[in-house]
């Protein structure tokens, strides 16, 4: 990513900004006396029974609000129905075909009680896993919060992921049930959810019962023995479940991520410190007001989506807009048309978006009055200046600040970016600017030096934050490797960073072997995983180069066994395998067959050369590769291409 200085000095006005505080004095008293500030934040949170110790850090365990007790989907919805906000719309939902549903606070309510007694009838206890396989449709917020009101441990599975990717998830986490749809559109076409979810319950044999939910009208075979419709274990009259009194720090969900290693780990998040964090930062990131309309276009199958379509808005109140479809679908003019017809006030989206928006030009959000904006928002992967100031002057018409929010799965929200909740201030395309109050940052060298402004290292956090992980399921021993034994004491995100002469974050993509595909984490070893998995291949080695539009683009490099020769019928068929073993995602944009990968004389693959071969830079230092016609075969294969 190229840098700039250019700042934005025009500092967004209007009555939207009504600073609620100084951010400086904010950030200053969350360092000196982060448990006095936490304390004081965590009051906003409807406790059953009060904690007694703010943060009980043990590190790398913190677990915050210790002895407190309380429920999430009490906090987001019987809180509310209690007040004026009953009536108020929680979510406009509009599916891919133009149907819609308005749900209010009542209505989630009463969803969320009635699904709560049917898991309950089905046997699903505090403590239980269910996955959840479904769609952008209601039924997908109103199971999360049906499972936190049991107490049940969910794990959201992304919809595009393939039956045996949902298997692996499964399995991991011992889910007693599935819950999926019979189907998805997607761009027009139906996708068999319901199938894949039976690949997955016919793998792992902790699986008792699919949920299906009736959405696509196509037809789908049910076991009688293990497959129920949700309409028929759904009582027919209004049921209430008392919410469970859950601790503190009880596990709210398992999210699979992508890491260095070969299979996905799941990052497990808690309750009150989950809570509060998603809460605060959404407050001070997109200062939304009772009348806002808040847009985040993420998959609830993702992180942005669990907190920020789901947990962080009925938190505190707001009025979302959920959508099934594609942005493309039926046109690229799709989103613009949601925002001018809901007047969605706060629009929060990734860079992939914005660039694939740009390249289809200015005219398409031009047709519509996007006047009722307010605010807007990226996350993902770092947004190049040029996707920002497109961003910043079509779309929010260089009327509107942009939060550019940098965070992970692991953080379970926002831990850097402009807080006009707070103060606003002036921007920098490309930067995410600074840091949440809480979040307290250093840039470091190899050896643990802390760098002078100006130059890139890897950003580390160093105090807990209450979004904190709580763990890697089932995986103590990968969680302090993956995050805490580089730096000890420090957490590590595993991100480049540089922080400029004013103090400003610019957050410079991964430093480990992640690739970011149109903003979704997947790892160098998954693929490889997945592609020596097919009988035809002998060895792998994936790597990425820049795209234009998703930002990293896949590129394999495979050697295949004897008896296979390349051509286009097995490069069609390895990226089928690869397609039907993870998913969509993990499609590759190239396939280079070679003789030899290049390896160090220790037998490691040299991905650092795969990678100049595949985006043309020089090759550097090859002194300790082990066979130098490796690498000018690669670049051979890929020069062939061209
Ligand atoms: C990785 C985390 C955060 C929710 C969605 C992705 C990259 C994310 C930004 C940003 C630069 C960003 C980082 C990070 N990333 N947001 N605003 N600027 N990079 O969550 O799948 O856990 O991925 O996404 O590399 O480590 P995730």
């Amino acid at each position: 990513m190229t840098q700039t200085d250019s700042r934005v000095t025009h500092l967004p006005t209007g009555s939207y900004y009504t600073p609620s505080g100084e951010y400086d004095d904010l950030y200053r008293r969350s360092m000196e006396d982060p448990e006095g500030f936490w304390a004081e934040q965590a009051e906003s949170l409807d406790w059953f029974k009060p904690w007694e110790k703010v943060l009980d850090w043990q590190a790398p365990y913190a677990r915050w609000f210790v002895g407190g007790k309380l429920n999430l989907s009490y906090q987001c919805l019987d809180r509310h129905v209690q007040t004026e906000v009953k009536n108020k719309v929680a979510f406009y939902w509009e599916g891919e075909l133009g149907e819609t549903q308005v749900l209010t606070y009542n209505e989630m309510y009463r969803l969320t009680n009635n699904y709560a007694a049917a898991l309950k009838r089905l046997g699903v206890k505090r403590g239980d896993k269910v996955a959840l396989y479904l769609p952008m449709i209601p039924a997908l917020p109103v199971f999360m919060l049906a499972c936190a009101r049991l107490g049940a441990i969910f794990t959201v599975v992304f919809s595009a992921f393939s039956g045996q990717a949902l298997a692996d998830r499964v399995e991991d986490v011992g889910a007693k049930v599935i819950i999926t749809s019979s189907g998805m559109h997607r761009r027009g076409k139906i996708l068999p959810l319901k199938e894949n979810a039976v690949e997955a319950a016919v793998k792992c044999p902790c699986v008792e019962k699919i949920v299906v939910v009736k959405h696509t009208g196509h037809h789908t075979e049910m076991d009688p023995d293990r497959d129920v419709w949700l309409d028929d274990i759904l009582a027919g009259v209004d049921e209430y479940v008392a919410p469970e009194a859950m601790d503190a720090n009880d596990p709210l969900f398992v999210l699979y991520t992508s890491g260095s290693t070969g299979k996905p780990k799941g990052i497990l998040h808690g309750t009150a410190g989950y809570a509060l964090w998603i809460a605060k930062t959404l407050q001070w990131a997109f200062n939304p007001d009772q009348k806002s309309v808040f847009w985040c276009t993420a998959d609830i199958g993702w992180i942005t989506g669990h907190s920020y379509v789901v947990f962080a808005p009925l938190e505190l109140g707001l009025t979302s807009v959920m959508y099934e479809g594609a942005p493309d679908f039926p046109a690229i003019d799709r989103w613009w048309q949601l925002i001018a017809k809901y007047g969605v006030t706060i629009f929060y989206t990734s860079p992939t978006a914005i660039r694939m928006f740009m390249r289809h030009g200015e005219e398409w959000p031009a047709k519509y009055d996007l006047s009722s904006l307010k605010s807007l928002g990226s996350v993902g992967e770092p947004i190049n200046p040029e996707a920002w100031l497109w961003y910043y002057r079509n779309i929010g018409h260089e009327r509107i600040s942009i939060s550019d929010t940098w965070w992970q799965t692991e953080t379970g929200g926002f831990m850097i970016s402009p807080t006009p909740g707070i103060q606003p201030h002036p921007l920098k395309p490309g930067s995410a600017t600074k840091p949440m109050p809480g979040v307290d940052v250093a840039v470091l060298d190899p050896d643990g030096k802390e760098l002078p402004n100006g130059q890139t290292g890897f950003i580390v956090i160093r105090k807990p934050w209450p979004g904190m992980l709580l763990d890697i399921y089932q995986n103590q021993e990968l969680y302090q490797q993956t995050y805490w034994s580089r730096f000890p004491g420090y957490y590590l995100p595993g991100d480049f960073c540089m922080k400029d002469q004013d103090n400003f974050l610019w957050l410079l993509g991964r430093a480990d072997e992640v690739i970011k595909v149109a903003g979704h984490r997947i790892s160098t070893a998954e693929l490889e995983s997945s592609i020596v998995g097919h009988s035809a291949v002998a060895e792998a080695a994936a790597c990425s180069r820049p795209d234009e539009v998703k930002g990293e683009a896949i590129i394999l490099f495979v050697t295949l066994r004897k008896g296979t020769d390349p051509s286009p019928e097995i490069k069609a068929e390895l990226t089928r395998h690869l397609r039907a073993t993870i998913g969509a995602l993990a499609t590759p944009e190239e396939i280079f067959f070679v003789n030899l990968l290049p390896k160090t004389r220790s037998g490691k693959i040299m991905r650092r050369l795969l990678k100049a071969v595949a985006t043309g830079a020089t090759v550097g230092d090859t002194s300790t590769l082990d066979d130098g016609a490796s690498i000018d075969e690669a670049r051979a294969a890929f020069e062939e291409l061209k």
